[in-house]
């Protein structure tokens, strides 16, 4: 008789029996964020339809007024974590401020942050888009600020969901990173990629090429021997939503560089929503991921929205990038 297939539930139901002392908050947590997911999911699929589905006018069928998809995920990601009364803090790309919580969730002993939906000007195209989360426990104090402006290495989980060809879950709570696909047809997310590893290196670079020009010599000088390698074919990829590149580079094998240039001083990505979460994922895929001058995951985050240079992905293009920038600034 064959076995069904590991659904997310179960597998976070078998991880939370490994900790003995756990009493389900956390699994809570992950599985309201499933949720949100699939009813994104659900929106993404349908966005495409809006314009042929008479929402000329600007409401919907219940009468709410019709959103813009990224902050229709924002909502759904807020409806959904705020109810557990397990979340003392959030943060979201979306929001200048701290997501403000209910009451109920003041004990919460967990503080997520996340970008609801990244890859924003794909939506109106059919590309790929995602949502990335990070979670963190919270600090011990009563300052949630505190409990989000924690240093990456301090997450106890991460994660994305790829809006693509199917809706994908990927997540690692630092014990090795999974996906899981979605089957619409039963509505659960089914483990489909277990124990994912990055591979040593890769063929594929990932960075937006018009900005070389802006870009310090490290890098120039960087893709410029990438093209050239003398042992490989590399080939250029660049989709314009970071889960969609780095999904692909996560199973392929590659780099995504999202360096600093003189418009972008600091890089375009920010270290709490996007950087952070993607650099633990690597890592616990065997990766490496970098700002150019320390780990991302060392990196003391001081505001909410502050960004940073992103290099992550297989070990030798991290590393070869790191000669590089030290040798060229
Ligand atoms: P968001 O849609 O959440 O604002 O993020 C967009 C980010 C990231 O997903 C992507 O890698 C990068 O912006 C693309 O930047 P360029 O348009 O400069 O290539
Ligand atoms: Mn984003
Ligand atoms: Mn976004």
């Amino acid at each position: 008789m064959s076995t069904s297939p590991m659904s997310l539930s179960r597998f976070m139901l078998e991880e939370e029996r490994k900790h003995p002392k756990a009493v389900g908050d956390f699994t809570l947590i992950l599985e309201q964020i499933a949720f949100a997911a699939k009813i994104i999911s659900r929106e993404v699929n349908k966005a495409g339809l809006v314009s042929i589905l008479g929402a000329a006018s600007t409401h919907n069928i219940h009468g709410e007024t019709q959103q813009k998809l990224d902050l229709f995920s924002n909502e759904e990601m807020i409806k959904a974590l705020d109810p557990t009364g397990k979340v003392c803090a959030m943060a979201s790309e979306e929001m200048d401020d701290m997501v403000p919580v209910s009451d109920k969730n003041l004990e919460g002993r967990y503080a997520v942050v996340f970008d609801p939906l990244d890859g924003s000007s794909n939506i109106d195209v059919n590309v790929s888009i995602g949502t990335i989360f990070g979670i963190y426990k919270r600090a011990n104090d009563n300052d949630c600020l505190k409990s989000l402006l924690q240093k990456g290495k301090e997450l106890v989980c991460a994660g994305y969901v790829i809006y693509g060809s199917s809706t994908m879950f990927v997540y690692t709570t630092g014990n090795g990173v999974n996906g899981f696909t979605l089957d619409p047809s039963v509505g659960e997310f089914l483990l489909s990629h277990p124990n994912i590893k990055i591979p040593e290196y890769g063929k594929i670079y990932s960075i937006n090429e018009s900005n070389y020009d802006r870009w310090t010599k490290g890098i120039q000088e960087y893709v410029k021997f990438i093209k050239n390698h003398p042992d490989r074919q590399y080939t250029a990829r660049w989709i314009g939503s970071l889960v969609a590149d780095f999904h692909r580079n996560l199973l392929k094998g590659g780099v995504f560089l999202y360096p600093e240039d003189t418009k972008n001083t600091k890089g375009k990505l920010r270290l709490l929503y996007e950087a952070n979460p993607m650099s633990f994922i690597v890592e616990q895929a065997g990766g490496m991921s970098t700002n150019g001058r320390e780990r991302i995951l060392d990196i003391q985050p001081t505001s909410l929205h502050e960004k940073t240079p992103l290099i992550l992905g297989s070990k030798y293009e991290v590393e070869l990038y790191l000669q590089y920038r030290e040798k060229y600034g």
